[in-house]
């Protein structure tokens, strides 16, 4: 199997040395993500997951080190290989669901026949084809969320990165998307980064789960999900998967007890 993306000694800094407010978010985190995989990342608040999402996206240059995909260094964001899932539904208010998905695609240089034909296909992958001339407004969190993914899909990249993407919505919604979401990359072969606060999400979804330390995040840990794709609900509710969300409990305990002492000191 080939690497999609190689994550080689990833620094990130914000604010100039000696200034008491600079963050170091990302101190060398390493990392090798095969094509066709999922990864979740997981970690406390602030370690920096949503600083490597972001280097890998292209959105953002490392201080230190750097990211490839597909072998070669990422200098900025790369449209036809990697898509981007916000936590929050990044629509645009005045356009139909139909519209935000061709418009993206227009952005890609898509034709316009073949816009309409991939945005129909993707919005019937999420089940959302009878919404296609809905408002975001009009829309739950979910399907929003599901509008969202299907804007990605639509993009047809090998690479797809989500922040977050369910965060915001209710837990037995996201079990649902998470099904569902199995169900198509177990069909799509997409590699994935996934970044959850969800134990039972990182599990549920994840060939690996990278566990991240407290700030500077640094990968402390990476769990094996051996369980095949697509994953059903037997899964969410097998002992196997409450065994490695205690595993996943242990190792990011003492990190998240670490990030609130961190961030108590520095409040006044
Ligand atoms: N643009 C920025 N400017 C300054 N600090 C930032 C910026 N982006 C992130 N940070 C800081 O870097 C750290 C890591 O942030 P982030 O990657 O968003 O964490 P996570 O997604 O794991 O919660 C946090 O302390 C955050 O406040
Ligand atoms: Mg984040």
């Amino acid at each position: 199997m080939t690497t999609a993306i190689e994550v080689r000694k990833v620094s990130q800094a914000f604010g100039a040395v000696g200034d008491p407010r600079r963050v170091i978010a990302l101190e060398e985190a390493s990392l090798d993500i095969p094509r066709g995989e999922l990864l979740c990342l997981i970690g406390p608040s602030g370690c920096g997951k949503s600083t490597l999402l972001n280097c890998i996206a292209g959105l953002a240059k490392p201080s230190g080190g750097q990211v490839l995909v597909d072998g070669t260094v990422v200098r900025g964001p790369l449209p036809k290989k990697v898509a981007f899932v916000f936590q929050e539904a990044a629509l645009f208010p005045w356009r139909t669901i139909f519209d935000n998905i061709t418009l993206g695609l227009a952005f890609q240089g898509v034709a316009g026949s073949e816009r309409n034909d991939r945005a129909k296909e993707a919005l019937e992958a999420v089940k959302l084809d009878q919404f296609a001339h809905h408002y975001p407004r009009q829309l739950s969190g979910g399907m929003k969320q599901r509008a969202q993914l299907a804007r990605a899909l639509a993009l047809q990249t090998d690479i797809l990165l989500m922040d977050e993407p369910f965060a915001a919505l209710d837990e037995q919604t996201r079990m649902v998307l998470g099904e569902d979401l199995s169900v198509l990359l177990a069909r799509t072969g997409k590699t994935i980064v996934f970044v959850t606060h969800s134990l039972v999400e990182a599990v549920f979804l994840a060939d690996r789960v990278a566990v991240f330390s407290a700030r500077p995040g640094r990968i402390k840990t990476i769990l094996n999900v051996d369980e095949p794709h697509p994953r059903r609900r037997e899964f969410m509710t097998s002992d196997k998967l409450t065994r490695m969300r205690n595993d996943l409990y242990e190792l990011l305990h003492d990190e998240v007890r670490r990030t609130m002492e961190m961030t108590s000191q520095v409040s006044v």
